[in-house]
C-alpha cells in the first residue's frame, strides 16, 4: 500500500512554503487555496497576510511568485487582481500523481489516519415487537454510510443498535403470552414478514385486552416488576419477542442490502444492570436531585412554555428507570469500556433535546471529558410527494418493506427497459433492478443534508436523469462497457509525457480529490458531501467523453491508452465511493 498525497495539498504546501519565505515574521500564512474556474487553483492568503503585516498585497503577491519554482509541480502562477494568485498545475504532476493512485488498489492512495480515534455509532435501532418505518430507515441508511467512510480514513468504529427492547409494554406483552400460551409460535416463524405479523397479533390482542380489562391491566404491571427483577419465566418471554424481532430486523436489513451484526445490536435492556447506579452516582454528585419524587437534572437554559424548566428524568417517582437513564448508563459503557473517543447518535432531530440533556448530564457527570466529543446527527422527517409526512393513502405510516419492495419493482422495470441492448439475463434484470431499487432510496436520503426534510418521491429516485443514484450507476456500468469493448485490460497504461486537454485535467484534478473529500466528509459526518462528488465525477467524466474521443475519431495510441486509464480511474474512483453510500455498481447496466 502506498498511500498518495494530493495535489491540492502539494500545492498548498509550496505555497506556505513561499509566503513563509517572502515574510518570514508573519511566521507563516495559510494560503487559503480553492479549486477555480481560470486556473486549476486560486489563492487568497495574501490579502489577509498583507494586511497584517501592512504591506501591498499585489507587491508581496509578486514577491511569493518569485519564491515559486515552477517546473516539476506547478506550470504557471500569476498574480490576478488585488493580489490573488492563480495556479495551474502541470500536466504531467497530474498524470503521475493519477498512476500513482491508480497502482494502489481499492484505497486509491488515500492514506490511513495517523492517529485513528474510536468513534461509536448509534444507529439502526428500531423497536422490538414494532414495525419499523421511513425513520428508522434514515437512521440505518445514514448511519452505514457514515460508518463506511470513517472506516475508509482509518477510525475505528463500533455499531451499536439501541434497539427499543424495555420498557413498561413489555408487562403487557408478555402478561398476555402466559394467559394465551401458543400465540408466538417459534416453528412458524421463518420469515421477517410472518414474524412481523405474529407480533401485530400479539400486540393488538394484548392491547385490546389491556384497554379493557383492569384486573389484566394489574397482572401486566406486576409482570414489569418481575421483568426489572429478573424473574426466569419472565425473561425466557420476553427473549422470545427480542428474538421474533430480530427475524423481521433481519429481514429488513437484508432488503437494504446492509450487513447488521448481532453483536452489536446492545439494546437498552443490556443496560439495565448499570442503570441504579447511574442514578446513584448522578445524586452522590449532586448532578440529579430529588424533585416530586423523581431524580431530575435541571438546566439553566432549557425551559419548556411558562417558563418552566424542563428537567431530564432520570428515576421516576415509582422507581422506574426510563429512556434517559439507559443513555446515561450507555454514555458510561462506551466511553469506559469500548474507549470511545467519539459517540454519534443518527437519531431523529425531534429527540435532539434529549440529547442535549444527556450530554450535558454526562459532561457534569465526568463520564463525558473534554477528550471525547458527542453528537446527534438528527436527520429530517420523510415527506410524501405531497410535502406533508410520509403516509399511505388511507393515512397509515407506511410499511419498510413495501416501500423497498416497490422501489426495486420500479427500478426493474426501468432496467429493463434497456436490458435487451446491454444484453442482461433476467436473473441479471432481476439482480439489478434490486441494487438500483435500494440504491435509489439510499441515495435519496444521502444526497440531501441529513438534517433537512427529504420527499419520498419513487419516480424521481428512479429517474435517469438528475442527481440520482441510477445516474451514477449507468455512467459507472458505461465506462466499463468502454473498457470492455476497448480490451483495455485490467490496468491501462498511463502516460504523464502527454500534455492533457481542459476536460482531462478537470476530471484528473477531480479523481485525486477524492481521499481529501472523503477525510472531509466524514469528519463533519456528511455523506451528502460525498454523494455530491460523485455527482460531480460523473458530470466531469461526461464532458471529458464528449470532447476527448477514446475510439472516434482514434486518437494516437497513447492517446487512447491514457484517456482509457482516466476512464480505468474514474469507474474505480465511482464503485469506491458509491461502495462507501451502502451503493452497489453493477458491471452491466
Ligand atoms: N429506538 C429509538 C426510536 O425508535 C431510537 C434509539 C436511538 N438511540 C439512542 N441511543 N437513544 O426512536
Amino acid at each position: 500500500m502506498a498511500p498518495v498525497t494530493s495535489i491540492t495539498a502539494n500545492v498548498n504546501a509550496r505555497l506556505a512554503d513561499a509566503l513563509t519565505s517572502a515574510l518570514p515574521e508573519a511566521g507563516g500564512a495559510d494560503p487559503l487555496l480553492r479549486r477555480s474556474d481560470r486556473a486549476d487553483y486560486q489563492a487568497n492568503g495574501i490579502l489577509a497576510l498583507a494586511k497584517k503585516a501592512k504591506a501591498n498585497p499585489r507587491e508581496l503577491a509578486a514577491q511569493v511568485v518569485e519564491r515559486i519554482t515552477t517546473g516539476d509541480l506547478l506550470a504557471d502562477v500569476e498574480v490576478s487582481g488585488p493580489g490573488f494568485l492563480n495556479v495551474t498545475v502541470a500536466d504531467r504532476a497530474i498524470t503521475e500523481t493519477l498512476a500513482a493512485r491508480a497502482a494502489d488498489g481499492d484505497r486509491l492512495g488515500v492514506p490511513l489516519k495517523e492517529i485513528p480515534g474510536v468513534t461509536v455509532v448509534d444507529y439502526a435501532q428500531p423497536n422490538v415487537a414494532k414495525e419499523m418505518h421511513v425513520g428508522h430507515l434514515r437512521s440505518a441508511v445514514i448511519g452505514d454510510a457514515l460508518r463506511a467512510m470513517l472506516d475508509f480514513t482509518g477510525e475505528k468504529t463500533i455499531g451499536r443498535h439501541h434497539i427499543g427492547d424495555w420498557g413498561t409494554q413489555f408487562g403487557m406483552l408478555i402478561q398476555y403470552l402466559i394467559e394465551n400460551p401458543g400465540e408466538l409460535s417459534a416453528e412458524t416463524d421463518t420469515d421477517g414478514e410472518q414474524a412481523m405479523s405474529n407480533l401485530n397479533r400479539v400486540y393488538k390482542a394484548s392491547r385490546a385486552v389491556f384497554d379493557a380489562d383492569e384486573g389484566f391491566k394489574e397482572r401486566a404491571r406486576k409482570r414489569v416488576v418481575a421483568l426489572q427483577s429478573g424473574d426466569k419465566e419472565t425473561l425466557d418471554l420476553w427473549q422470545r419477542f427480542v428474538d421474533e424481532s430480530k427475524v423481521y430486523f433481519y429481514s429488513v436489513f437484508e432488503k437494504l442490502d446492509m450487513e447488521i451484526r448481532d453483536d452489536e445490536i446492545v439494546g437498552e435492556s443490556a443496560y439495565n444492570e448499570g442503570m441504579p447506579e447511574t442514578a446513584r452516582l448522578l445524586e452522590e454528585m449532586g448532578v440529579a436531585v430529588r424533585s416530586e419524587g423523581a431524580l431530575v437534572v435541571f438546566f439553566d437554559d432549557i425551559k419548556g412554555k411558562d417558563d418552566k424548566p424542563v428537567p431530564l428524568i432520570v428515576q421516576k417517582a415509582d422507581g422506574g428507570f426510563g429512556y434517559a437513564a439507559s443513555d446515561l448508563t450507555a454514555i458510561r459503557d462506551r466511553v469506559q469500556n469500548l474507549h470511545a473517543t467519539s459517540l454519534i447518535y443518527v437519531v431523529d432531530v425531534r429527540q435532539s433535546l434529549h440529547f442535549k440533556m444527556v450530554f450535558e448530564t454526562a459532561r457534569r457527570a465526568g463520564w463525558l471529558g473534554d477528550d471525547v466529543t458527542a453528537h446527534n446527527m438528527g436527520y429530517g422527517t420523510v415527506l410524501g410527494a405531497d410535502g406533508k409526512p410520509f403516509k399511505t393513502r388511507e393515512g397509515e405510516t407506511v410499511k419498510l418493506e413495501d416501500l423497498l419492495d416497490e422501489a426495486a419493482e420500479r427500478a426493474t422495470a426501468v432496467v429493463r427497459e434497456k436490458a435487451e441492448k446491454v444484453g442482461l439475463t433476467e436473473q441479471e434484470i432481476v439482480e439489478n433492478g434490486r441494487y438500483v431499487g435500494i440504491g435509489a432510496v439510499k441515495y435519496a436520503d444521502l444526497s440531501t443534508s441529513a438534517n433537512r426534510d427529504y420527499k419520498f418521491d419513487l419516480d424521481q429516485m428512479v429517474s435517469l436523469n438528475g442527481d440520482t443514484s441510477v445516474y451514477l450507476q449507468y455512467a459507472y456500468a458505461r465506462i466499463k462497457s468502454i473498457l470492455r469493448r476497448a480490451d483495455a485490460g485490467d490496468a491501462p497504461v498511463a502516460h504523464p509525457e502527454l500534455a492533457l486537454e481542459p476536460a482531462e485535467r478537470a476530471l484528473g484534478l477531480h479523481l485525486d480529490a477524492f481521499g481529501d473529500l472523503v477525510f472531509e466528509a466524514a469528519a463533519e459526518y456528511a455523506p451528502h458531501k460525498l454523494a455530491a462528488y460523485l455527482y460531480q465525477l460523473a458530470s466531469l467524466y461526461t464532458t471529458f467523453y464528449d470532447q476527448c474521443p477514446v475510439v472516434r475519431p482514434r486518437p494516437a495510441q497513447e492517446v487512447v491508452e491514457n484517456r482509457l486509464f482516466l476512464c480505468d480511474l474514474t469507474a474505480r474512483t465511482l464503485h469506491q465511493g458509491m461502495a462507501l453510500l451502502g451503493i452497489r455498481t453493477p458491471e452491466k447496466l
